[in-house]
């Protein structure tokens, strides 16, 4: 049972931490907890996750199943679906999807639906903070409400005289911006935005994250809070769609556009690299624009930037296969009928995720037009059954110096940093690269082509 406690107290030690939704976000942060010495229950829908869990495996590549073990025998990790154990908690973060419908709209059902779980067995003087990535208003407008509804208030305040504003639960919301992978930029090292319904929330929720990140940033609210990821992710998109854009001007111009990056970047100051590919992939940067323009039209106001970077990046997985048709038909072939190796499923190098893959599209596209396509990718021996794609019948094929020889087109979707691409571009007939992942390679160069 949560005790009788202030904001302050959530600097504190020992405290039991609930984390909704173990995935990508979830399960990190659950470690994090952990590790500095709280214990942390993991609820989850799954009950595949959660048996895993508690048996100290991982489901996530970049997570070791050591880490989890580890915390489950020292008992500060353990998971559940069952959420009438929330009650027993201090602070407790949502961490759950938050996708797109297929109006392409914002879909906060699982937000709705783990409010609504929360809601019978919330307790005063609980922390309740949204992580999931959204629009600005929803913590206000639609997890503030279903939380109330039991009859505890945590009252939307801010400015002057409102410090130490009477609240029976704190609520906030602190965006995730964790980069799967990331080797560089843990979530330690990351610093945490944090808004608060109300300042004594924004507190409770600081003190909290200070625990386990280098830096909390405080903002004035949760709306706030809500926009500064949106424009992190947006701003992301669109410069990607900038170089997506100058990448085929480029090509047509005869230039070589990774090299103008990568010259353009030595600019000490006011320049960022962004590099192009042969789509957005992940489950973040493809889905949450468009949560802004969403609800940018309830203020009857176009997001331009987002709809054309969007218009531009969709594009790219066309512009890619419309590459190799050019490319195989100066070789006398039609795409119809042609044997095409599709190198990297996942989204991003070196990751075992798929979602949003232009990958996926690449396949679609491609055998949509007669290709006979197979696939390698370390991190995907199977592919399976997913909310717009079926291919669970393909398998990742060996990469073989005689199998690439088999193919009319290697197409390099993912540079994984396991392939050898001198190897590829010696056995392939004809490489193409949307990822200047063959930069390097000094033999075959004529088989190479960039798009
Ligand atoms: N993956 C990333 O790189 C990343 C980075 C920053 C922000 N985010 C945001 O974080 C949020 C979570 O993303 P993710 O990548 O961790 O998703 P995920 O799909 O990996 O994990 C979500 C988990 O929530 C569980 N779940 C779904 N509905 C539930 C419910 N009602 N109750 C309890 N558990 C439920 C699922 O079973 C799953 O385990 C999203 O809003 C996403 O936009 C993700």
């Amino acid at each position: 049972m949560a005790v009788d406690r202030k904001p302050d107290s959530f600097a504190g030690k020992d405290l039991r931490i609930g984390i909704i939704g173990c995935g990508y976000v979830g399960l990190p942060l659950a470690l994090r907890f952990a590790d500095v010495g709280h214990r942390v229950t993991g609820f989850d829908t799954d009950q595949e996750k959660i048996k895993k869990l508690n048996a100290g495996q991982s489901y996530i590549q970049h997570i070791p199943a050591d880490k989890i073990n580890h915390h489950v025998q020292g008992k500060r990790f353990d998971a559940t679906t069952d959420f009438a154990k929330l009650r027993e908690m201090d602070a407790v973060l949502i961490c759950v999807p938050t996708p797109l419908d297929e109006r392409r709209e914002p879909d906060l059902s699982y937000v709705e639906k783990t409010a609504q779980s929360i809601a019978p067995n919330l307790q005063r003087n609980q922390l309740i903070v949204l992580e999931s990535t959204t629009y600005p208003g929803t913590t206000e407008e639609l997890v503030l409400p279903i939380l109330e509804k039991g009859g505890l208030h945590c009252p939307i305040a801010r400015g002057e005289g409102t410090e130490n504003v009477a609240t029976d639960f704190y609520l906030a919301f602190s965006p995730e911006r964790e980069d799967p992978g990331n080797k560089q930029y843990g979530l330690a090292q990351i610093p945490k935005i944090v808004g608060g319904i109300n300042p004594p929330s924004g507190r409770a929720a600081a003190g909290l994250y200070a625990q386990i990140v280098s830096k909390v940033v405080p903002v004035s609210s949760t709306r706030a809070a809500e926009m500064v990821k949106l424009l992190e992710n947006i701003f992301r998109c669109v410069n990607i769609a900038l170089v997506n854009e100058l990448k085929q001007l480029s090509l047509r111009m005869d230039l070589d556009i990774w090299e103008v990056i990568d010259s353009a970047a030595t600019k000490p100051f006011g320049f960022m690299p962004f590099y192009p590919g042969p789509g957005l992939g992940g489950h973040c940067i493809p889905v949450d624009p468009y949560y802004l323009s969403w609800k940018a039209r309830e203020y009857d106001f176009a997001t331009r930037f987002i709809e054309l970077a969007g218009e531009i990046n969709t594009a790219m997985p066309y512009h890619v296969v419309d590459a190799l048709v050019k490319a195989l038909n100066e070789r006398e072939k039609s795409l119809k009928g042609s044997k095409v190796l599709l190198l990297g499923m996942a989204y991003k190098k070196d990751v075992d995720d798929l979602r949003e893959s232009p990958s996926l599209k690449l396949l679609e596209l491609l055998t949509g037009n007669g290709a006979l396509l197979d696939y390698n990718d370390p991190y995907f021996p199977a592919l399976f059954k997913m909310r717009h794609y079926d291919f669970s019948k393909m398998r990742s094929v060996e990469l073989t110096s005689e199998r690439l020889a088999k193919y009319d087109c290697v197409l390099i979707a993912t540079d994984h940093s396991s392939y050898d691409f001198n190897e590829i571009v010696k056995n392939a007939k004809l490489v193409v690269d949307t990822r200047n992942a063959t930069r390097h390679v000094k033999q075959g160069r004529e088989k190479i082509v960039n798009c």
